[in-house]
Formats: structure tokens, C-alpha cells, sequence
């Protein structure tokens, strides 16, 4: 019988000990609050809404269980789901936060935790590395040169803030250049979303609803649209950027970003790459999304993905899950109704070449995965 192609994860979360214990630590969000109660779990309160005063302490946040922190609980998950090997990433915040002086040490400490567990679970596990984005730029830079001595790091975790002034600032330059240079992917995830006023008085009525279903991608779309603008793909060329929860809107408001730059007199006319005349960035839109730009498919939708492989091509769009994010409600360990949501919208979306390149085969090429199911020491 033929072997089934292998399952690659690419949007999987961790939060190191580590870091559990600097969010312990801290009064202001993103912190942990440990439970009043005996057997309550200890809440997590990492979103700017999640500190809201009109709720009690113990129901403000999320709960965490051990499947946020415990490489145990997430190896258990990946064999409940048939996956074969997964891209862990430390789950933000990340270290957006920490005064400036703080965040290299961090990052080496998180950095070298990450490829410490990778190691243990060869062939399973790889990850993508945390930067220490409050620092200077030349700080930042050494940490991206450093990731070089640790093999299973096979791309960087960012959020839209960059440095604190978004993905358009000048200052990023540097970072680009060596991210680029070392062709180490940059994996845009949001964290902020929008202004909570946009959600409404009665916003806390609706949980998280408004802020990860619509505030995530919007967030996300708003900051790889000002690198487009800002002309970062035409500075670097060669950089490859994987966005998640497919682009966010990208592929839906392409045509509109791109329609409003060539209707927006700010923008000199000039000649494309086509020799046709158009305003805007010298890459247009389409020819950095198809150039640059990965998805991946946590969309929960068929009509997500096919829009995702529409916008950047099937062999750009990668399976996620976004585990430990997204539990099953009633806390059991069976199957998740999120992760199965997004195994049916590529299933249902793809013929079968499409759907084993986008569960698998587009990780590995991306990231260089060699797939070697060995002995996971973390394994039960
Ligand atoms: N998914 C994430 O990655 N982070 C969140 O805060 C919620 C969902
Ligand atoms: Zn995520």
C-alpha cells in the first residue's frame, strides 16, 4: 500500500516555560494570572481586550492547560491529527514588549529552547525563531546571524509593529537585508488587531470573536500592505514572506489595494515590469504575491483556500493548524473541529496533487524539511 504523503504543520504554537514565567511576572498585558480558585486553570491575557475591568479577573483572557507549553501535549495532538511533522513558533506577543536592553537575551534564551526541542524530536519537529524586536536594529541583526548555528530554526516569527512603527519604517531595512541574505522566511503573524472601540460597547458580550475573526486578518492585510507600498520587495527582491491565516484579506482585496494605488495621483506613473504604465511600487501587487508571498491555509473555508491558491499559486499555500489556539470546547483530546475544518477546505478545494503539496509538500521545499519520522524523545 502506498504511504500517505506527509502532513507538515507550519502555524503551531509554543510558549516556552521560560516565557511562562516572564508573563507571570508582569501585572500589565500580556501576563498570566494564576487562579483564586482551587482547580481553576490559571488565565492567559495576551490580547489589548483582554484586560477588561467590566469582567471578573478569573473570566478575563483564556484559559491555559498544558498543551500550551508541554512538547508532550503537542506531539499527542499531531498523532490524534496525522501530522507528520510541525514548524513550532513561540506564540505572541513574542517579545514585543520588553525594554530594549531585555529582548536579546530573551531571544537567545527562547532560540536555543526551541532548537533544544527540536533536536530531541528529530525529523518532527523544526521551528521558527523569535526576534528581539525592542532592541536596536544591529542587536536584532546579531540574533538573525546567530540563528545560522542552530539547524532546525528554518525561519523568523513576526508581528506587525516591527520595531513599534509597523513594517513600512525604514529602520526594518537592515533586518530585511539580513533575513533576506540568509534567505530565512519571515512568518507575518497579528496580535493586535484593531482599535477595540471599532468592536462596540457590548464587544465583551461576543468573547473573542471580533478581534480574532476579523481584527487578526485585518491587522495582518494593513501590514504587509504598507510593505507593498513602501516599496520593501522592491529594496529586497528575494525576500519570502509567509502570511498567516491565508494573507488575512490579501487575496480578496488584491484588485481593490491594487485599483486604488493606480487611481491615487500621489503615486508617479511609471513602466512596469511589462513595459505597461502603472503608479505604485516598481513589483506591482500580483508579482509580489506570486514572487514572495506564501499563505497558509488556516482559512477555515474552501473558498479561503482556493482564493489563497488563486492569489499566490497552489504550490504557495501550506497547511496550519494554530494549535494550542482553538480547543475543542468540551476539553477532550479527540480530534479538533478546527483542525478538521481546515484538512476539509483543502481536501474539498484541491484535486490530489493540490492537496498533498499544500499539507506537506510546500513545507518541505519552503523550508528544507527532511522528513525522517525517527524516535521523538518527548513522545509518550
Ligand atoms: N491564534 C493565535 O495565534 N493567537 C491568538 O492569540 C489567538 C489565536
Ligand atoms: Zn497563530
Amino acid at each position: 500500500m502506498a504511504s500517505e504523503p506527509p502532513v507538515i504543520d507550519i502555524h503551531t504554537h509554543v510558549y516556552s516555560s521560560s516565557y511562562i514565567s516572564l508573563l507571570r511576572s508582569r501585572t500589565t498585558v500580556p501576563y498570566l494570572l494564576d487562579p483564586f480558585e482551587k482547580g481553576a486553570s490559571p488565565r492567559l491575557l495576551i490580547l489589548p481586550s483582554d484586560d477588561d475591568p467590566s469582567l471578573p479577573p478569573g473570566s478575563r483572557g483564556r484559559p491555559i492547560d498544558p498543551s500550551y507549553t508541554d512538547i508532550g501535549a503537542k506531539l499527542n495532538f499531531m498523532s490524534t491529527h496525522h501530522i507528520t511533522a510541525s514548524v513550532i513558533s513561540l506564540a505572541n506577543p513574542w517579545l514585543d514588549f520588553l525594554p530594549p536592553e531585555e529582548g536579546p537575551g530573551w531571544a537567545r534564551m527562547i532560540n536555543d529552547e526551541l532548537e533544544f526541542t527540536c533536536n530531541r524530536n528529530q525529523g518532527k519537529l523544526w521551528a521558527f525563531a523569535t526576534l528581539p524586536l525592542s532592541a536596536s536594529p544591529p542587536d536584532i541583526v546579531t540574533e538573525v546571524d546567530r540563528l545560522q548555528t542552530l539547524p532546525h530554526i528554518r525561519g523568523i516569527i513576526l508581528g506587525t509593529t516591527g520595531l513599534g512603527n509597523g513594517l513600512d519604517d525604514p529602520n526594518l531595512d537592515s533586518i530585511w537585508a539580513a533575513l533576506e541574505e540568509k534567505q530565512l522566511p519571515i512568518f507575518l503573524h497579528p496580535h493586535y488587531g484593531l482599535p477595540s472601540s471599532l468592536y462596540g460597547p457590548r464587544a465583551s458580550e461576543y468573547g473573542h470573536v471580533l478581534p480574532l475573526s476579523l481584527g487578526f486578518p485585518m491587522e495582518t492585510t494593513i501590514a504587509f500592505t504598507r510593505m507593498w507600498l513602501s516599496g520593501v520587495f522592491d529594496r529586497y527582491p528575494k525576500l519570502k514572506l509567509l502570511i498567516a491565516h491565508s494573507g488575512g484579506t490579501i487575496p480578496f482585496l488584491a484588485g481593490r489595494i491594487d485599483s486604488c494605488v493606480q487611481h491615487e495621483r500621489h503615486f508617479p506613473e511609471h513602466s512596469n515590469e511589462y513595459g505597461e504604465k502603472s503608479r505604485g511600487p516598481e513589483r506591482s501587487l500580483d508579482r509580489v504575491l506570486l514572487d514572495n508571498i506564501w499563505l497558509d491555509a488556516v482559512v477555515y473555508s474552501e473558498t479561503g483556500v482556493r482564493a489563497a491558491v488563486d492569489k499566490v499559486s497552489y504550490k504557495k499555500v501550506l497547511f496550519g493548524t494554530d494549535h494550542p489556539f482553538f480547543p475543542r470546547l468540551d476539553g477532550g483530546a479527540e480530534k479538533w473541529a478546527s483542525v478538521e475544518t481546515n484538512f476539509d477546505a483543502v481536501a474539498g478545494g484541491q484535486d490530489n496533487a493540490g492537496s498533498s503539496a499544500i499539507l506537506g509538500g510546500n513545507a518541505i521545499a519552503l523550508l528544507g524539511l527532511e522528513i525522517n519520522p525517527g524516535k521523538a524523545e518527548d513522545s509518550p
